[in-house]
């Protein structure tokens, strides 16, 4: 460790830079949070009330976060009070600097009103066409990294947390981030007594059903797509939360329901405390993508308890997450080996592999995600990031903190030994719970608690893994039991475009495929892809043929998938082999959903191979997108 000490910060947590609010000089006690919402007019009214604890009353003013809101008034312990709106800052938004009396005690209450605007970068508004039941309109909402500030005036930084009492006033039915209390007149009222950082708060409010799916669990989404999505995730939900419970410790929120909400959300899934926010493109029907759920739910301890203190150390947030999510999946898998009748050591062998095989997936994701970073790869590669001169945290964002992350954790558990990881991880996140903390809190307590080990621990490179750029500097020789198959069906497709003469009578057949799991369908793609970044090789020019009759082939399993992650792969093989038809394909499939992970690579690659294309369908589409979506797309295509 001694390497890295020149990176200490002054003092721990460091100070967030993406926030212009003065945090550090408060201590939040209760955040009120009352919204109206207006349809007609696509905007929230709201009315905010912080019970604050000037902390020596050190300060004379309030600084908060705001981004393009409207602010109405302020006013401390029920006399107004003087504010003032700040110039913007490019991407942190606006100060709000609130005046605080001479006079006034300790503790005060803070109550400020606000309207949001149409250029609110946390809400989308759906029009009821925009719908699936066509019926009713839409609102929902998306706050992480630094959107909460523009849906409420607040200390929009993860290092400061609040309990909360939420209200929202609408006609339709309406969910907030926490736990429902009572619905009166048209205001539904929710608490959440754990205390949450800001990007943590969430409403959605349309025609939203409820469907029980576990012990301490309910589904809700629309009516039409209800029965679906309750077939989706009712067998997993109460076995995840328990797993979770045994790696780390009880389950602290009392419920987890998820919310399947409207294509246009951005991500595939959201930690929303008590309401989980996922994407409709996990409902394929065969349950295969449920490890999304898995993630957010490992989130109610690694993100939503124990908490990054700024987006520096965001990898103290999904690192974690991905490190427990395939924790997860490693003891179902070890479940169903069981199931089939193999013994303890062999099904716990097998959840291991399968641990690893998820381990794959994401490695091939980072080493990707790297690639197309082009000139940006020394910025926003590195483990800890540096976002000291107001960077967007949105540009910053990749999967470098998810899979660098888990692959740093995988390594300090190989390291002290898995079984005394595992005495590590309750201890770990009980010791931070309701706190927030940066990347030297968390090595301190693991060289606290690994005081026996410390010689082990000095092994790891901590400098190059947390402040350099690239792939992580140890390989982790992941067990390839189960990717090989996909491999070496890969490679045979790779010979077959490589060698001069496509072979007419080469053994290829449908069959080929049927046996993979979804995942290992994926791999196999994500292998097919990888190709086109090696020299010499590309799948269009001459190989068209290749793809053609892979096309043919497959065609029943791969284009007709109704598993989003298969298709999009496909597509995406076959476009970055030129193949025409597959241009409208994936240029369509951009259109049906607002998820990044899908939309931003998917128009990159239209972009790459014709510009006009992708702008025409960004152009035809762009209204549908969720605005943070559409703000990244438009800096993707250089588009002003
Ligand atoms: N918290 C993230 C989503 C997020 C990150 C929103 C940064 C805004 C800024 C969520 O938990 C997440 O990681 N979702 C992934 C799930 C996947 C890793 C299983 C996603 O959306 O794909
Ligand atoms: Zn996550």
């Amino acid at each position: 460790m001694d390497a890295i000490q020149g990176y200490r910060p002054a003092q721990s947590p460091e100070t967030d830079p993406s926030t212009l609010s003065n945090y550090q000089d408060f201590k939040v006690e209760l955040t009120t949070l009352d919204f109206d919402i207006r349809f007609e007019e696509s905007k929230v009214i709201g009315k905010v009330t912080y019970d604050l604890k000037n902390k020596q009353k050190k300060t004379d003013h309030v600084d908060l976060d705001t981004s393009y809101l409207l602010i109405n008034q302020a006013s401390i312990d029920n006399n107004s009070a003087e504010y003032k709106l700040h110039q913007r800052h490019q991407s942190l938004g606006s100060k709000l600097t609130v005046q605080i009396p001479p006079t006034t005690p300790e503790k005060f209450k803070l109550t400020i009103l606000f309207a949001t605007t149409s250029a609110c970068t946390a809400l989308q508004f759906l029009d009821k066409e925009a719908t699936d039941g066509k019926q009713h309109p839409y609102l929902f909402c998306q706050c992480e990294a630094i959107h909460a500030r523009s849906l409420f005036p607040c200390f929009d930084t993860p290092a400061l947390k609040s309990p909360f009492k939420f209200s929202a006033k609408s006609p339709l039915n309406t969910l907030m981030s926490g736990l429902f209390i009572k619905k009166e007149s048209d205001r539904y009222y929710f608490e959440q007594p754990v205390p949450i950082p800001s990007y943590l708060v969430s409403i959605a409010s349309g025609d939203i059903e409820r469907a029980k799916i576990g012990p301490r669990s309910d589904i809700l989404t629309e009516p039409v797509n209800l029965q679906a999505c309750k077939w989706e995730f009712e067998k997993d939900m109460e076995v995840f939360i328990e797993i979770a419970e045994q790696l780390i410790f009880k389950y602290e929120w009392h419920k987890f329901d998820s919310l399947v909400l409207p294509a246009s959300f951005p991500y595939g899934g959201m930690e929303i405390p008590n309401l989980c926010q996922l994407t409709p493109t996990l409902i394929c029907g065969d349950r295969s993508l449920v490890n999304v759920v898995a993630h957010e739910l490992a989130h109610s301890w690694s993100g939503n308890l124990v908490t990054n203190s700024s987006w520096e150390h965001f990898w103290l947030n999904e690192g974690w997450t991905v490190y427990i999510e395939r924790r997860i999946l490693e003891a179902i898998a070890v479940i169903e080996a069981k199931e089939r009748g193999k013994n303890e050591a062999d099904s716990r062998a097998y959840g291991e592999q399968v641990r690893q095989f998820n381990a794959i997936i994401g490695w091939t994701d980072l080493e990707n995600d790297l690639k197309s970073m082009g000139d940006n790869v020394d910025k926003y590669s590195t483990l800890v990031q540096n976002l000291k001169n107001g960077e967007d945290a949105d540009d910053a964002f990749s999967t470098v903190p998810y899979e660098k992350g888990f692959n740093l954790l995988y390594l300090i558990e190989k390291t002290v030994g898995k079984a005394k990881f595992d005495e590590f991880i309750p201890q770990y996140f009980k010791h931070f719970r309701y706190k927030s903390l940066d990347t030297f809190q968390f090595l301190d307590f693991l060289y606290a608690h690994f005081k026996e080990q410390k010689d082990a621990l000095d092994t790891i490179d901590w400098k190059k893994w947390l402040y350099a750029p690239g792939m992580p500097p140890v390989d982790p020789k992941f067990d390839t039991s189960l990717a090989d198959v996909c491999f070496d069906l890969a490679s045979k497709w790779y010979h077959h475009a490589s060698s001069s003469e496509c072979a007419k009578d080469d053994n290829f057949k449908p069959s080929d495929i049927s046996h993979f799991t979804s995942t290992q369908s994926i791999v196999f793609l994500d292998t097919l892809i990888s190709y086109e970044k090696k020299q010499n090789f590309s799948w269009k020019n001459h190989h068209g043929k290749t793809l053609k009759r892979m096309a043919h082939l497959y065609h029943d399993q791969y284009t007709l998938s109704s598993n989003a992650e298969i298709r999009f792969r496909w597509y995406y093989l076959h476009v970055s082999g030129e193949i025409q038809e597959f241009k409208t394909k994936l240029g369509e499939f951009v259109g049906t959903t607002g998820r990044m992970k899908f939309v931003r690579p998917g128009y990159a690659l239209l972009n790459q191979v014709d510009r006009d294309l992708a702008v025409e369908y960004f152009t035809k589409f762009e209204n549908r997108y969720h605005p943070i979506c559409r703000a990244m797309v438009k800096k993707d295509l250089g588009l002003k």
